[in-house]
């Protein structure tokens, strides 16, 4: 058949911390596919400068790992289609591709030579906690409130959590890097990007060169555009958050005075011009052109090849996007490794004096962009993987809902996820995790229910700073990621908070995001209004908990915070 006839299609790769997905959805918002594939996590046990240094904490992935990934899951669900009739290395039913990604991780490499200088650093690796408070000590030496003291600019307190302090590291550490910031030749070649930018290079390189090899090394020389969207470039600490560029004496706040070069006169800084990505809006048809996924199962022919790449939007901004949050005050929270709630607050930027963040929502080429609140929390999902993966109390995650209805309650007993700090609303990287109120009753069944309930009270905690900043008193929260599955923890969410929990009819919210942003700038879509039409509620759970019990466990829940903000003197 013609494609006229045909739905049209629009893509979306969403590449998260633990794996990467592939989606395509069909112009009546329906999802036609998905593939997902895991990539490896890399936990360094010793630094390659510095062997002897302790690594706990450090989190890395390997970005051709990614790249690896992105590619297998395209070239998966085109093979998949292809054996029903649907061939989409020639088709041109795909309109366009968005791409949406774990934010902050940063990614360094050099475009002339394809080198990487170093594994990408992940968003939850600690191990720049150092390199905040030295940010701090060199720019504000007697300040009381020196976490805060970039708050205004940038949206942002100074923590191991954003892209800036990862750019530190890197210039710090990595003589490679330091060689050629130095160099008159390699110093235009050095390339900073979160993972966004490092796709969409990728993406529109050329297909053969970006999976070449020489003497066993991979090479990203050949790239294409170098850009990334105002939600991935609001998580840096470099862009002011009201001229929506990056700015030059932030840069150097947090890159300068770098011990390491200190003679050079080129290398006291990065030049923002070359080696940073160039800040495009999140929906907008002139991002670039893919330049083809080869099918290993067809021939090497390519997919996607000229399709466009429509949109690019940090994961958490994708899922307000896809949860169809527009309106100042709509929120949602989004329980994935760790746990992101994020409100919509306009075209004016609300700032938090509660720990949250001030950060860009989305924009919409031609138009103003669109802020929000966020209270990112570290550990959520990552705490039942805990559980299996180093406790091995259970399996898989899948076992936690009926073990947590095993019991009728927690029996007195919190435990605190505060195993790399805590993030939003306290931002204390100093914090540990901590069980409390133990006893010899208490089950393995108590301990899943614990970590199960420790994601609904860290997401109280900023739930109540978002109302208090704001002054808007959330109604309801949307509801999506992986543990949305889970309906004790839905219906648990839904009494700490006291108000409705929503669970929409699809639960990729975040590749839907992706893909709508990536729809509406090639006009699939005409506006938000018919993207708004296609978000369905699917289940609502209702608070059923009577306020003293609520209270009770409230007050437990803060009691055992106490221990984790207090371990370490
Ligand atoms: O800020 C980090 C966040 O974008 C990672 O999200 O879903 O991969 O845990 P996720």
């Amino acid at each position: 058949s013609s494609s006229e006839s045909r739905p049209s299609l629009v893509g979306a790769i969403d590449q998260g911390t633990s794996s990467t997905r592939f989606l395509l959805v069909t112009s009546d918002g329906k999802i036609l596919s998905t593939a997902q594939v895991e990539f490896e996590q890399c936990f360094p046990r010793s630094s390659p400068y510095n062997p002897s240094s302790s690594c706990v904490g450090w989190h890395e992935h390997d970005p051709f790992a990614i790249w690896d990934s992105v590619a297998a899951c395209i070239s998966r669900t085109v093979e998949g289609l292809h054996g029903h009739g649907l061939d989409l290395t020639s088709d041109l039913l795909i309109k366009a591709v968005g791409i949406t990604n774990q934010r902050e991780t940063t990614v360094s490499w050099n475009d002339r030579t394809g080198r990487l200088y170093y594994n990408a650093i992940v968003w939850d690796d600690t191990r720049t906690a150092a390199v905040a408070d030295t940010i701090m000590s060199e720019n504000f030496p007697d300040c009381q409130d020196a976490t805060n003291a970039l708050r205004f600019k940038t949206g942002l307190p100074i923590a191991s959590y954003f892209s800036g302090t990862k750019v530190r590291w890197l210039i710090d550490n990595v003589p490679q890097l330091q060689h050629d910031l130095t160099s008159q030749t390699e110093r235009p070649h050095v390339r900073f990007g979160t993972v966004d930018t490092w796709l969409a290079y990728m993406l529109t390189g050329y297909a053969r060169s970006i999976a070449e090899m020489e003497n066993n090394e991979r090479l990203a020389h050949e790239g294409g555009v170098f850009k990334t969207d105002v939600s991935n470039a609001s998580r840096w600490m470099f862009m002011d958050l009201e001229a929506m560029d990056w700015d030059e004496s932030l840069i150097s706040a947090i890159c300068g005075g770098s011990v390491c070069w200190k003679d050079s006169t080129v290398g006291k800084t990065i030049p923002a011009t070359t080696a940073l990505p160039k800040i495009v809006p999140s929906s907008d048809e002139t991002i670039g052109t893919i330049s083809g996924i080869p099918c290993p199962n067809l021939d090497n022919k390519l997919a996607f090849e000229n399709v466009i790449i429509g949109s690019i939007l940090g994961d958490q901004q994708a899922a307000l996007f896809g949860q169809s949050c527009f309106q100042p005050g709509e929120a949602k929270c989004t329980y994935g490794t760790g746990l992101f709630l994020m409100m919509n607050t306009g075209e004016e930027r609300t700032s938090s004096t509660r720990g949250l963040l001030t950060t860009v929502a989305y924009q919409i080429a031609g138009k103003k962009p669109v802020y929000a609140l966020e209270g990112s929390v570290a550990f959520s999902g990552s705490t039942i993987g805990w559980l299996r993966d180093r406790l091995e109390l259970i399996k898989s995650a899948s076992e936690t809902e009926s073990l947590a209805l095993s019991v009728p309650s927690n029996e007195n007993m919190y435990l605190v996820p505060a195993f790399s700090g805590l993030f939003a609303p306290h931002w204390r990287p100093d914090a540990r995790g901590c069980m409390v109120g133990l006893t010899a009753s208490h089950t393995k069944a108590h301990i899943v229910r614990a970590a199960l309930e420790s994601s609904a009270y860290q997401a109280r905690e900023v739930f109540d700073a978002m109302v208090l900043d704001s002054n808007i008193h959330l109604k309801e929260m949307r509801v999506d990621g992986g543990a949305t599955a889970n309906l004790f923890l839905m219906q648990f969410q839904s009494d700490i908070l006291d108000v409705p929990v929503i669970r929409p009819e699809f639960l990729e919210t975040t590749g839907l995001g992706a893909a709508f942003a990536a729809g509406l700038s090639v006009r699939v879509w005409g506006g938000l209004d018919e993207i708004c039409k296609m978000w369905q509620a699917d289940t609502v759970w209702k608070p059923r908990m009577i306020d003293a019990e609520r209270e009770t466990l409230w007050k437990g829940w803060n009691k055992a915070l106490q221990k984790s903000l207090n371990w370490v003197d």
